[in-house]
């Protein structure tokens, strides 16, 4: 599958798609964990990017009661799984191609970013990084809550394992089909290992990056990159 096809794909799982994560230990509570991650300051604007159902944008605003976030999503679909389940008022929902946000007007710039199981699905993420540093105030600071396990073996066997053992049939059985769940597999596998996602990011002008675990089946296999945006490139 294109990346390019990845959000209609989503638009085929989006009512069903809260009802898998809900079932994954520690989903919620690892996307709380990146989001806490980020420093912001009270009253500061915040992005969500990719935010599907909302699962992180409501992470946001449990671990940042005072901020105001922007959402956005290129899947009609999932977006309108968000628009229930967001309270009124604090998020402004957008359709958008995280790949260039500003094209949808989305203008920043944002004391922090968050893009949750994202990134990996761009089809250029060094240009996807240019636009999101550029997003960001001067010191900003962005995370990145995503899968990695090129870097061992170990977590890629339990990847493994757990894809086509829980995720891909547990996929199946919530929407019917497969599609979205198998590129899930295949598109973790491909995708930077810790120090190599590490290095796009400093080659990117992100500066203080560094990578924090979770835990449960997740350790090693899900981390938050976490970089920022330096003060003097104002
Ligand atoms: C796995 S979901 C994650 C949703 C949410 N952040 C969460 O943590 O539950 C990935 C989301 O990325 C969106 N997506 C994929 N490619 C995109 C793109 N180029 N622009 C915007 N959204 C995109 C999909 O539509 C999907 O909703």
């Amino acid at each position: 599958m294109a990346k390019a096809d990845v959000p209609r794909e989503f638009d085929r799982v989006a009512r069903s798609y809260e009802l898998l994560t809900g079932l994954n230990p520690g989903y919620r509570r690892h996307l709380r964990l990146s989001a806490a991650r980020l420093e912001v300051p009270p009253g500061g604007e915040m992005l969500d990017l990719c935010c599907g159902t909302g699962a992180s944008t409501r992470a946001i605003l449990s671990e940042h009661p005072q901020v105001r976030v922007t959402a956005a999503d290129a899947s009609s679909g999932m977006l309108a799984e968000a628009a229930r389940r967001l309270p009124d008022g604090r998020v402004r929902l957008l359709r958008a191609d995280a790949m260039d946000p500003r094209a949808s007007g989305i203008e920043g710039p944002f004391d922090a970013i968050l893009m949750a199981y994202g990134i990996r699905n761009m089809s250029d993420p060094d240009r996807c990084l240019e636009n999101l540093l550029g997003l960001l105030k001067p010191g900003g600071a962005i995370c990145f809550h995503e899968y990695s396990v090129t870097d061992s073996s170990r977590a890629r066997a339990t990847w493994n394992a757990v894809s086509l053992g829980v995720i891909i049939p547990g996929g199946f059985l919530t929407s019917g089909t497969t599609r979205i769940y198998r590129y899930l597999r295949r598109s973790v596998l491909e995708f930077d290992g810790v120090g190599a996602f590490e290095a796009r990011l400093r080659r990117a002008g992100f500066t203080d990056v560094r990578t924090e675990p979770m835990d449960g089946w997740q350790r090693g296999i899900v981390h938050s990159f976490l970089g920022r945006r330096p003060e003097a490139s104002a």
